[in-house]
C-alpha cells in the first residue's frame, strides 16, 4: 500500500494546491506536515511557473491545531531548545502569495496556519479559535500577534481568554476572512481567484504582497516609503512595460515574470 503522505502537493497550471492530509487526526499539525509544508514549498517559492498557492484541510477540518499528543510530554528545556514552532515561520515567509481555503475546524495552530497566509476563504462552515487556554497554555505560532494584528484587541482578548470559537459569518465582520463562500463552492471560489493572481507578473504580485504585510509591521511614514521603493522597482520590469502597453493598445496582458 502506498504511504499516507502528510501533505499532498497538486499542481494545476501554475497554482499549486496543497492538501493538509492527516484527516482522522482533524490534521492535526505535527513536526511532519511542518517539515513537509516548509520543504515542498520552498521549492516551488522559487519557481516562476508558480503563481499562487492554495492550502486547504478536509471538509471537517482545516486543522485542528498543533499535534496535543506530541507535545504533551515536552519539558521546558526540551521546548526551548528545539524552538519548537520556530520553522513554522518558514512558511509564513514563503513569497509566492498563498490563500488559505478554510472548510470546517480552523483552531489553535490551524488559525494561526490560516493566518500566516495572505488570504483566507472561508466556507460557510469554517469555525475559527484559539482554544490553547483550555489546554493550560497560550497560541504559539503567532496568534496572539497576527490574531490581535488582524482583528483588533476585543476580538482577540475575546477569543484568546474564552478559548470559544467564532463561525464564518462573525471572521467576516471582524475583518479575519476574505470571504466566505457556501462548501460546495469553496475550491472552485478559491482556485478561480489562485488562478487570476497567477496570470499577474510575479514580481509586482511579491511586491503587493510584501508592501500590504509591511502595513502590519510599521508606521504609515516609513510603510510609504516602503511602498513607493517597491513601486518605483517595478518599472524595471517586462511585466509593467507590457501590462501598461496593454491597456493603451486595448489588448490583454501577456506577463512572463521578467
Ligand atoms: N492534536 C492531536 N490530536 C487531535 C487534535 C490535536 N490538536 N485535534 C483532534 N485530534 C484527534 C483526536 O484526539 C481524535 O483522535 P482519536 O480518534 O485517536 O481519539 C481525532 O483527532 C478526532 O478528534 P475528535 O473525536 O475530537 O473529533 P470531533 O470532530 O469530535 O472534534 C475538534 C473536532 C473540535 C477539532 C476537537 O478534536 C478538538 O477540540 N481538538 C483540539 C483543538 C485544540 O485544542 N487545538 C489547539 C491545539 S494547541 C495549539 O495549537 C498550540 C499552538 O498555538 C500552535
Amino acid at each position: 500500500a502506498a504511504v499516507e503522505q502528510p501533505v499532498i502537493v497538486e499542481r494545476q497550471g501554475r497554482v499549486v494546491i496543497v492538501t493538509l492530509n492527516r484527516p482522522a487526526a482533524r490534521n492535526a499539525l505535527n513536526t511532519e506536515i511542518m517539515l513537509a509544508l516548509a520543504d515542498d514549498l520552498a521549492v516551488l517559492d522559487r519557481d516562476p511557473g508558480v503563481g499562487c498557492f492554495v492550502v486547504r484541510g478536509s471538509k471537517k477540518a482545516f486543522a485542528a491545531g498543533a499535534d496535543i499528543k506530541e507535545m504533551a510530554d515536552k519539558t521546558f528545556a526540551e521546548m526551548y531548545s528545539e524552538d519548537f514552532f520556530a520553522a513554522w515561520e518558514r512558511f509564513a515567509a514563503l513569497r509566492t502569495p498563498k490563500i488559505a481555503a478554510v472548510s470546517g475546524y480552523a483552531l489553535g495552530g490551524g488559525c494561526e496556519l490560516a493566518m500566516m497566509c495572505d488570504m483566507i476563504f472561508a466556507a460557510d462552515t469554517a469555525m475559527f479559535g484559539q482554544p490553547e487556554i483550555k489546554l493550560g497554555v497560550i497560541p504559539g505560532m503567532g496568534g496572539t500577534q497576527r490574531l490581535t494584528k488582524l482583528v483588533g484587541k476585543a476580538k482577540a482578548m475575546d477569543l484568546i481568554l474564552t478559548g470559544r470559537m467564532m463561525d464564518a459569518a462573525e471572521a467576516e465582520r471582524a475583518g479575519l476572512v476574505s470571504r466566505v463562500i457556501a462548501a460546495d463552492r469553496l475550491m472552485e471560489e478559491t482556485l478561480a481567484a489562485a488562478a487570476t493572481i497567477a496570470t499577474y507578473g510575479k514580481a509586482a504580485v511579491m511586491a503587493a504582497r510584501e508592501a500590504v504585510d509591511r502595513a502590519l509591521e510599521t508606521g504609515l511614514r516609513d510603510g510609504i516609503a516602503f511602498e513607493r521603493r517597491l513601486f518605483h522597482a517595478l518599472f524595471a520590469t517586462a511585466d509593467q512595460k507590457e501590462g501598461m502597453a496593454a491597456f493603451i493598445e486595448k489588448r490583454t496582458p501577456t506577463f512572463t515574470g521578467k
